[in-house]
């Protein structure tokens, strides 16, 4: 053992003294690239190998950047100074690095450097440079972007920037991305970033910009203004048509739609989180309809409707459009005329009263429409609308009195959510019409024949029934019918959902036991029946493939001998907490919570009750033992015994005394003829 580690030891330091006269620094090598960081360096190692791409300095001690970085000039392409505490940089320091392209100096001290009122001298070949994090303010940027004519990427942001001067980039034309996110940008000079050519990503967002008037900036493509305070946006009235792909004007303080470029590519619009009100806000003394962003410098512009009303802004390359959160009460359906490529709609968190779409409102691409949490009663969807709808999100509304063919008309719709509402679910009856005759059913809403529909979430409706073949030809995978307690479930309610469903929510319904053979189903693998008032399971057919079971908060006693040895078969996870379960009713069920393979992720809170000392008391189930249950079995099979001798007993001496007594009387006894 001994000899074993020396050996060890000497062959360490033989390979220690193999690499020492190589490790000249604390740096570490990696083909080309050299990575000194976080080692608490004060300065730049002198020896550092030739010809290296990259060198990682970021995390140290650094104060000044002076010529020790020369010797390198030739070959370095990659510099990283972040988070040091550099204030001084030596002018003229980069002008040779012919092949320095990304220059990374952010979370230092440069505001020291600035105040100097140096320049950092030019920065020929730098494309990329960060320079976030040093507390420069309003003036300070020109020190280091006066002559960086390759300069394309440059980022600013978390800096105190409150001025956006005319000339700030008057040295770096090239620039085509600018990151000015989280400074306190109130002002943006005119000029500023229209001689950017090749500007094409502009990131304002979390400044405190409060409106943008005349915007003019058509080559970029993507411009973040989200988390300023801005009430108003306002295009510059342009017939060029603006390259504008993506606009993020969320979480702001907009009270109208913005005033978008009149020819626009513009596929992705974010308003949401502001306090838009509507896209109509009432009619003006022309008459016409006048929407939103005409009114955006509060005065009514004089610029036309289409001839049918529709406003002129043509949206028909936009994809996603994202108002929820705002104060929207109505849409009409005009307004979506010209989104013919819109996928993705989200209006959630608006307080519209009533959504409709008709054939001219041509959403026939969306896929996704949120309309969660709004004040919906009417929802009316005319046939051939909505083509691609995949998505439908209703959640928190009053809907209760919908057209029964409401939804079997989306002819691509996978999954509907409308949970927290007040919805009947129809029913079928062979004999009579489609859905329901009027007189059992009124009101209701059907969900029959839907051959796309999947996913189904109608939990918390208030639901008083659900009705026989409720889904018949609709071969759901997931039904939620939670927290509609009291719900009355037909027997048949999930006939035709034999071979599809997988998942199903019964609970918080307060059933008192389960009306449908739900064992039937032959797809079903996971099942909540948490909160209802089960005192046990029905028998269980051998063929079930369930592997989750969520029994929690119900009124158990126990498992019969024959749903513990099929569901053992297939089952994963169980949850059991919070019944009344018996510990020695069934062994069979005893070992399968104690010892089988099942998963009972709240075992620890599963609690029993058996009776000791002729007292109830409730224990942890795994503490149960079994020879405990074994003697009580014991007792009551003697108490058992007891009870049955005594009662024989009795019958024997009552028959025997019967007997006596007739012997007693049969001599005095009539004979009757
Ligand atoms: C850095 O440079 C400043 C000004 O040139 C000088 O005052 C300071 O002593 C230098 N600090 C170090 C650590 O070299
Ligand atoms: C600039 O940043 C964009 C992404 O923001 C990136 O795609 C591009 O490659 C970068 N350009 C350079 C020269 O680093
Ligand atoms: C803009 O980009 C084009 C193509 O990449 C380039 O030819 C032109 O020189 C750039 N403009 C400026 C001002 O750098
Ligand atoms: C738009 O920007 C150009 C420079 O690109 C400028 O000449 C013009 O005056 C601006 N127009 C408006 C309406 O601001
Ligand atoms: C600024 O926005 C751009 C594009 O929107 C994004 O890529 C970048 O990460 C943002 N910057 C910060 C600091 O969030
Ligand atoms: C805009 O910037 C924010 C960071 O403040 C970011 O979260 C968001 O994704 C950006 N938007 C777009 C469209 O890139
Ligand atoms: C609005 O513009 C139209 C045509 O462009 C013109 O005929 C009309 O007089 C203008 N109305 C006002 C109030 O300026
Ligand atoms: C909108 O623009 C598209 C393509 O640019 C065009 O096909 C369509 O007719 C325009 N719609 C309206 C209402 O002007
Ligand atoms: C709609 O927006 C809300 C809030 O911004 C968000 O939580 C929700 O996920 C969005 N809907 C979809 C379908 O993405
Ligand atoms: C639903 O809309 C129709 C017509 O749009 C209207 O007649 C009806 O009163 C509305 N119903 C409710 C409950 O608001
Ligand atoms: C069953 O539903 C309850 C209530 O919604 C939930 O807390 C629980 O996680 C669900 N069980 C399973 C296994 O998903």
């Amino acid at each position: 053992m001994a000899m074993y580690l020396l050996l060890l030891l000497t062959a360490v330091s033989e390979v220690e003294a193999t690499f020492r006269p190589r490790q000249l620094s604390p740096c570490r090598v990696e083909e080309m690239d050299v990575y000194c960081n976080n080692v608490n360096l004060k300065q730049i190692p002198s020896e550092l190998p030739p010809g290296f791409h990259k060198l990682d300095l970021s995390e140290n001690l650094l104060q000044n950047i002076t010529l020790e970085l020369l010797p390198f000039k030739d070959s370095v392409q990659q510099l990283d100074l972040h988070s040091n505490k550099i204030q001084f940089i030596q002018p003229g320091l980069f002008q040779h690095m012919d092949n320095l392209e990304v220059l990374d100096i952010s979370r230092n001290f440069l505001d020291v450097f600035a105040q100097s009122k140096t320049e950092i001298g030019p920065l020929p070949s730098i494309k990329t440079l960060d320079l976030s994090g040093n507390n420069l303010y309003t003036g300070m940027t020109v020190y280091f972007l006066h002559d960086a004519p390759a300069l394309r990427n440059l980022s600013l942001s978390g800096n105190s920037i409150t001025k956006i001067e005319a000339n700030t980039f008057s040295g770096s034309l090239a620039l085509s991305n600018i990151d000015l996110h989280n400074n306190v940008v109130l002002e943006i000079e005119d000029g500023a970033f229209e001689s950017l050519q090749n500007l094409s990503e502009l990131n304002l967002s979390m400044n405190s910009i409060t409106c943008i008037t005349d915007f003019n900036l058509s080559q970029l493509k993507l411009l973040n203004l989200s988390k300023n305070s801005i009430e108003s946006f306002h295009t510059a009235e342009l017939d060029k048509e603006y390259d504008l792909l993506y606009l993020d004007l969320s979480e702001n303080k907009l009270l109208y739609f913005p005033e978008l470029p009149k020819r626009n590519r513009l596929m992705y619009l974010d308003l949401s989180r502001n306090i838009i009100q509507g896209v109509i806000t009432g009619a003006d003394e022309n008459d016409y309809i006048s929407y939103g962003w005409f009114k955006a410098t509060n005065q009514p512009l004089n610029r036309t409707l289409l001839d049918n009303g529709v406003p002129f802004t043509n949206l028909s390359s936009l994809l996603y459009l994202d108002m929820s959160y705002n104060e929207i009460k109505s849409i009409p359906v005009e307004f979506f005329s010209s989104m013919g490529s819109l996928e993705f709609l989200n209006l959630s968190n608006n307080c519209l009263e009533s959504f409709t779409s008709s054939s001219s409102s041509s959403l026939n691409s969306l896929a996704t429409l949120d309309l969660n949490f709004n004040a919906l009663r009417n929802l009316s969807f005319a046939e051939n609308t909505l083509w691609a709808l995949k998505q439908l999100y209703l959640k928190g509304n009053n809907l209760q009195i919908l057209a029964p063919d409401t939804f079997t008309n989306l002819h691509s719709i996978q999954v509907i959510d409308l949970q927290e509402n007040h919805m009947s679910v129809c029913g079928w009856y062979p004999r009579l019409s489609n859905w329901g005759s009027t007189v059992q059913e009124a009101d209701c809403v059907s969900f029959i024949g839907i051959p796309t529909l999947r996913y189904l979430y109608l939990s918390s409706n208030a639901m008083r029934s659900l009705p026989q073949y409720a889904f018949r030809q609709t071969p759901l995978l997931l039904l939620d019918l939670s927290k509609n307690p009291g719900i009355e479930v037909n027997s048949k309610a999930f006939s035709g959902l034999e071979s599809s469903l997988m998942y199903l929510s019964l609970n918080g319904n307060n059933l008192p036991a389960l009306n449908p053979d739900l064992s039937l189903l032959a797809s079903l693998k996971n099942l909540n029946l948490s909160g209802n008032l089960l005192t046990g399971l029905p028998p269980w057919s051998k063929d079930s493939p369930l592997e989750v079971l969520d029994l929690r908060n119900n009124v158990l006693i126990s498992l019969q001998y024959n749903v513990v040895l099929v569901l053992e078969k297939t089952l994963k996870t169980l949850y059991l907490a919070g019944n009344r379960l018996s510990c020695c009713s069934n062994p069979r069920f005893l070992h399968m919570v104690q010892k089988s393979v099942i998963d009972i992720p709240d075992i620890d809170s599963v609690t029993c009750q058996y009776v000791k000392n002729s007292e109830y008391t409730e224990i942890s189930i795994l503490r149960v033992a079994q020879d405990e249950c074994d003697q009580q079995d014991v007792r009551s099979i003697s108490i058992i015994i007891t009870i049955t001798t005594a009662l024989a007993l009795t019958v024997v001496l009552v028959v025997l005394s019967k007997y006596c007594h007739q012997r007693r009387l049969r001599p005095e006894g009539s004979y009757k003829a």
